[in-house]
């Protein structure tokens, strides 16, 4: 069977993630979660006081950055890290979400992250999730699925998290905090949040996260038996 590349943007807190680490891991594909990376140099940028307005300050910062990611066999994660320095939890936390548009609207910081996608994604089998993975890192991803879903429901789904975690937020901070990134996301100049025009749309507002998977593996094997058959057209008539 050929590998391939499924591409899965859209809106924070519609179950990118989720979805997109448990389809790659019953394809047996790579999971790479780009949200975190972001998330990483924005870590990164606070701790150093890196002025956000200073492409001299950043393009310097960005020199000093080396995102990995790491396997937990205890929790079956991929975990972040930072310089060799294991940040999943860190990343994760509201201070983070407050900055992370602003600092992924950085096009330096953009091109930095962007190339260093494009590479893990060269041998293919692999699924990605972000805001312009199909748009720009992977245009040319055999899958693409754009998701959205309500606001509240958004939000209550960060609340979960967060409290899961230990993290008590205020049910109106959130929304405030999505609506804001989702204004940055989608109308910053460098690869704004869009859906790609070959993207299929998946609302996930009333489904589970068990249906988002079952959905996206649809879509999938659709498109890998296509190409399937491509191949076998292709061997039998090299010519047509
Ligand atoms: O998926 P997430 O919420 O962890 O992403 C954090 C932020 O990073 C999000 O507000 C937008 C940004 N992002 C991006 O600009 N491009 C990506 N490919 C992934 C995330």
């Amino acid at each position: 069977m050929p590998k391939i590349v499924i591409a899965i943007d859209g809106y924070s807190s519609c179950g990118k993630s989720t979805t997109a680490k448990a389809v790659a891991a019953r394809l047996g594909y790579g999971y790479i979660d780009t949200g975190a990376m972001y998330r990483a140099v924005s870590l990164f940028f606070i701790r150093e006081r890196v002025s956000l307005s200073s492409p001299k300050e950043v393009n310097e910062a960005l020199e000093k950055i080396h995102i990995s990611f790491k396997h937990n066999n205890r929790t079956d994660r991929n975990e972040t890290c930072l310089n060799g320095l294991n940040v999943e939890e860190e990343i994760r936390k509201m201070y983070i979400s407050n900055i992370v548009s602003e600092v992924s609207a950085i096009p330096e910081v953009r091109w930095a992250m962007v190339a260093q996608q494009q590479k893990m994604g060269r041998r293919r089998g692999l699924v990605m999730d972000g805001r312009d993975i199909g748009t720009k890192v992977f245009p040319d991803a055999e899958v693409k699925v754009f998701m959205t879903a309500d606001t509240y429901t958004r939000a209550k789904r960060r609340q979960q998290e967060l409290l899961a975690k230990g993290e008590m937020v205020n049910l109106q901070d959130i929304i405030d905090n999505l609506e804001k990134r989702d204004l940055i996301d989608t109308t910053r100049s460098e690869s704004p949040l869009v859906q790609a025009p070959d993207a299929t749309l998946l609302d996930t507002s009333h489904m589970t996260i068990e249906e988002q998977v079952d959905w996206v593996l649809e879509l999938a094997d659709r498109r890998l038996a296509a190409i399937h058959r491509n191949s076998h057209k292709k061997a039998a008539n090299p010519l047509a």
